[in-house]
């Protein structure tokens, strides 16, 4: 049985690894999780992340997220270091843990790639399509959680949490059209992507997001639950 990828995007500071964690510890006290781990249908629940998934991801992590050692990093070549991220990441770690019928829950994937580098930096489209596809060779999320904050309130968040990396400190207007692009997506890909206002506290949205996920064990694995 194929397990599920459930992906967490949105702007710098939304609470996306926040509320990554929250689903995480719930799952773990999930009767009904807990009923389909122990039948052995959902062997493990992975938490990763893009860029940073695998050992390679993390040597390409801090080239694209550090410091200017190398000096400016043009836009192609960030876009090619993130599909090599992303590539390296569905080989060695989500395609067999789909394969193996568990879940990945994976702090951004394919969207944060159109949103940051089509949007925000401009580059074209068609082009991180077929970069997305060649990386993830069609592995599409099950679910989407996009966390839904103004970038700015996001940006202050990540500022009173410490330094800024690279592309946090990329100016305002980037990173409103890095929103504006997670705002088209959303209205393109309804079944797929689910927007959650993300100005109210962690527990509230960390209840609207079990809700969610709570709804989607029933339809995903109905006929296996008791309740
Ligand atoms: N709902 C919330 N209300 C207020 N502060 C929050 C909320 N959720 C998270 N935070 C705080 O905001 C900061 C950013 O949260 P978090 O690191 O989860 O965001 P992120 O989306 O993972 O950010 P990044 O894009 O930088 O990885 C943290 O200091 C976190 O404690
Ligand atoms: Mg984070």
């Amino acid at each position: 049985m194929n397990g599920k990828l459930i992906v967490f995007e949105g702007v710098e500071g939304a609470g996306k690894t926040t509320q990554l964690n929250h689903l995480h510890q719930w799952l773990q006290q999930d009767p009904d999780f807990q009923d389909l781990q122990q039948q052995g249908l959902i062997p493990e629940v992975i938490v990763t992340r893009e860029p940073g998934g695998t050992p390679l991801g993390k040597a390409l992590r801090s080239l694209l997220l550090g410091q200017a050692e190398y000096g400016a990093i043009a836009d192609h070549t960030e876009l090619l270091l993130y599909a090599a991220d992303r590539a390296q990441h569905l080989a060695e770690v989500i395609r067999p843990a789909l394969a193996a019928g568990s879940w990945v829950l994976c702090d951004r994937y394919v969207d944060s790639t159109v949103a940051y580098q089509g949007y925000g930096r401009g580059l074209s489209l068609s082009l991180i399509e077929t970069l997305n596809h060649i990386a993830t060779q069609g592995i599409a999320s099950d679910l989407t959680l996009w966390l839904k904050l103004n970038a700015d309130t996001g940006l202050t968040r990540s500022r009173q949490r410490g330094t800024l990396d690279r592309i946090e400190q990329a100016t305002h207007d980037f990173h409103r059209r890095v929103q504006r692009g997670f705002e088209s997506l959303a209205a393109a890909h309804q079944h797929r992507i689910v927007s959650i206002n993300a100005e109210g506290s962690v527990d509230a949205i960390a209840q609207h997001i079990q809700t969610l996920v709570k709804r989607r064990l029933k339809t995903w694995y109905g006929h296996h639950l008791k309740t």
